[in-house]
């Protein structure tokens, strides 16, 4: 009873004395954000994340800090959506390839060769099908708030090797997408889905024969050192979707939501900016080091990859559906020339 005097006692003098010196307890605490990835931070993700940091507590002082951890320190592969659905965490950016289990339309951003480039795939991104994407998982309970790019995905292998029957039989780490499981089976290899910390480890003690990804990862993860080949097959893009927990974002005030809103934007620039600089830089230190040897593809070399992979745009376009493959693929045409208007006559 005394104890329980004392308390209120010691609530009420703390009340007292916050409002006389104009503070609040909760104008004092800061919303912790925690933004986990998988990535090493030398990346183009590592490093936006780093800009996000800076600018969304530049932009909210005193009222967010934003813990960044990389490296699956805090949550892998496996682990981060459903944290993201317990708000463990509150914001992730996954490699796109790893929603296929809460939309089956994003599986067109997997489908093999649809962009030629990483522009393409930046221009479908932020095209009017692209943004409809970032909202497609609200049910869900995931909100996208953009998408981070990284680069183009090459296959790499223990072994030397130059067209899709020379990998028959192999094994390759997949990301967890049901479509690279088609991919990998369309030229004869099996793709086992395995979360990106264990790829080193499963590279280097033989469960898997190869893997394929962007340059910046396979350097920064040293995969280039238990590999052979790096064929640069340019058959996919690597990039991100970045979540946030969709009931913790409605729930956020206006000003945090705008300020963090604004942080993104200017993080997002600042990744598609440097993106193609990492992956070029990762590219030349691998050639470096000596240890993989990279492969450019003929243009032979490259229609037969085309030609085996080709049957996993039927397999897949019941699921995706044709308007957005259809959408996808302009990006990577050529913009067309506007129409003259008519002269008036006078
Ligand atoms: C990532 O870039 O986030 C990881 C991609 C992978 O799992 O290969």
């Amino acid at each position: 009873m005394f104890k329980k005097i004392t308390n209120l006692f010691t609530a009420i003098v703390f009340v007292a004395v916050t409002s006389l010196f104009g503070f609040s307890a909760s104008a004092q605490t800061p919303i912790v954000i925690k933004l986990s990835h998988v990535v090493a931070e030398n990346t183009p993700k590592g490093q936006a994340s780093l800009k996000f940091k800076e600018l969304a507590e530049k932009k909210l002082p005193g009222k967010v800090q934003v813990q960044v951890f990389p490296n699956s320190q805090l949550f892998g592969d496996a682990k981060e959506m459903e944290a993201l659905l317990l708000n463990d965490v509150q914001i992730i950016a996954p490699s796109l390839s790893k929603f296929d289990r809460y939309t089956k339309k994003i599986q067109v951003f997997d489908l093999p060769f649809i962009f030629k480039d990483a522009d393409a795939a930046l221009r479908f991104e932020n095209s009017k099908e692209g943004r409809a994407l970032l909202k497609s998982m609200e049910d869900k309970g995931l909100i996208g708030l953009d998408y981070w790019g990284n680069g183009m995905r090459h296959f790499a292998a223990n072994k030397d090797f130059r067209l899709p029957q020379d990998i028959k039989g192999l094994k390759f780490r997949i990301q967890a997408s049901d479509v690279y499981e088609a991919i990998m089976k369309s030229v004869g290899a099996n793709g086992q889905k395995m979360a990106f910390a264990e790829v080193y480890q499963a590279l280097q003690t033989g469960v898997v024969d190869g893997q394929e990804n962007s340059f910046s990862n396979m350097y920064s993860q040293k995969f280039h050192e238990v590999q052979k080949t790096i064929l640069e097959t340019n058959h996919g893009i690597l990039d991100y979707m970045v979540v946030v927990n969709a009931k913790w974002w409605n729930g956020l005030p206006a000003d945090i939501k705008k300020g963090l809103t604004e942080a993104m934007a200017e993080a997002t620039v600042f990744n598609n900016q440097i993106a193609k600089q990492k992956n070029d830089e990762a590219r030349a230190a691998i050639e470096a080091a000596g240890k993989a040897k990279i492969v450019k593809l003929t243009d032979a070399q490259l229609a037969e990859w085309k030609k085996a992979m080709q049957p996993v745009y039927k397999q897949f376009e019941p699921e995706i559906g044709a308007d957005l493959i259809k959408a996808a693929q302009a990006a990577s045409k050529p913009a067309q020339p506007k129409a003259e208007k008519p002269a008036v006559k006078k």
